[in-house]
């Protein structure tokens, strides 16, 4: 072993574990519908190319869900392969934590109707609104919930169905972005692995970079605000790519810190997906190597909340990593929101 890559401290958990209790992912899982959006039949739709999309953001192709299969649909499914993998049965979740801008409706909220679809009768249920960033919001609060003792079992599921708010007439956003879900189920275990560390943080002076204007008490639907688009998300690209990258790195550097950790002591660098270009300018910059780096959105693209989860759980299949290794996800949305976790897998 390298200098570099030696363990500051003996026992990266030690700081952590709270009265011997340790937050563990016991299982991961993801859903994607089985409907593809090639980048060749969006050259149909808009006034794009294959060699642009692929050229200026790594996406090849991304999942579209069903018309009666709803981000509750999709939160499910992920969920209850990630119970699977827990040996988790779904009367054993005290706490349902859905990361979503898409909700089946306003209210109540996709995590109850996924309680409902699940059967975890006993489980409180909340949805969550940071956007890309949703997912990691929902470990810390997750992590929150179970070191204090309220509860052991916390659902954790990142879904989307933004396919109902992508304009599919506006070629700068519209090639961006996908359906699907992801999830992880925590639970509390003695002195083991688990979440290390999670970082959140949030500029709101920034809102408008990236938004849906209509639909909420400000501009509430008319014929008017339909015909307008306003029930649409809007991007400005520029300043959010900018915006990313910076917030992107300092969370994650915020989390090594945290943690006593170096770059090179990460097994695996699990980058929100929003374009492979912000990614390798992250990496760069944190000093990664690219095979540290774990990509899936040339074939998902951008799946907001979903997507580390979505992310997380391809790369636990595929053994990118194993038992002990230690991993960094790292995030960015609207808000603007970020925020970063180190997880002892
Ligand atoms: O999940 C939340 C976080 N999301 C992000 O972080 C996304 C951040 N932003 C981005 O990923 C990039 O800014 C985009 C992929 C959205 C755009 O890439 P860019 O390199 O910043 O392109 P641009 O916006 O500067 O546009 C360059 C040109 C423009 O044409 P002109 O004005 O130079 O003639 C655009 O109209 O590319 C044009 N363009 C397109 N051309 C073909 C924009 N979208 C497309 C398109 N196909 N789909």
């Amino acid at each position: 072993m390298s200098t570099a890559s030696k363990p500051k401290f003996k026992n990266p958990r030690a700081r952590f574990n709270f009265q011997g209790r340790t937050v563990s992912i016991t299982g991961v899982g993801s859903y994607l519908p089985s409907r593809v959006l090639t980048n060749h039949e969006l050259e149909k739709l808009v006034d794009t190319s294959d060699d642009w999309i692929t050229s200026r953001t790594g996406i090849k192709e991304r999942r579209i869900a069903a018309k009666d299969e709803f981000t509750s649909d999709l939160a499910s499914k992920a969920a209850q392969r990630a119970l699977k993998m827990a040996g988790v049965s779904a009367d054993q979740i005290d706490l349902i934590i859905v990361a979503t801008i898409t909700p089946d409706m306003p209210f109540p909220s996709t995590a109850c109707l996924v309680q409902q679809k699940i059967g975890a009768k006993k489980a409180a249920a909340f949805d969550l609104e940071a956007a890309c960033s949703g997912f990691i919001y929902g470990l810390e609060i997750g992590q929150q919930f179970i070191m204090s003792r309220t509860y052991d079992t916390v659902l954790v599921i990142g879904a989307e169905k933004l396919s109902t708010i992508v304009d599919w007439k506006d070629r700068n956003t519209c090639v961006l972005f996908g359906d699907g879900a992801g999830a992880v189920v925590m639970q509390s275990r003695p002195n083991s692995h688990g979440l290390l560390t999670a970082v959140m943080g949030a500029d709101g002076s920034k809102a408008t970079l990236l938004e849906m204007p209509a639909g909420g008490s400000r501009c509430p639907a008319t014929a008017e605000s339909v015909s307008a688009r306003l029930h649409y998300l809007r991007m400005d690209g520029k300043e959010t790519f900018k915006n990313a990258v910076q917030a992107m790195l300092t969370a994650a550097q915020e989390a090594l810190r945290r943690c006593e950790l170096t770059i090179s002591q990460i097994k695996c660098v699990i980058p929100h997906q929003a374009n492979r270009r912000i990614i390798d300018a992250v990496g760069e910059r944190l000093g990664a190597t690219p095979d540290q780096l774990f990509l899936n959105l040339d074939r998902y693209g951008n799946t907001s909340a979903a997507s580390v989860a979505i992310a997380l759980d391809e790369a636990v299949s595929s053994g990118k990593f194993s038992r002990g290794d230690l991993i960094l996800l790292v995030v960015f949305g609207a808000g603007l929101t970020w925020g970063a976790a180190v997880i002892e897998w």
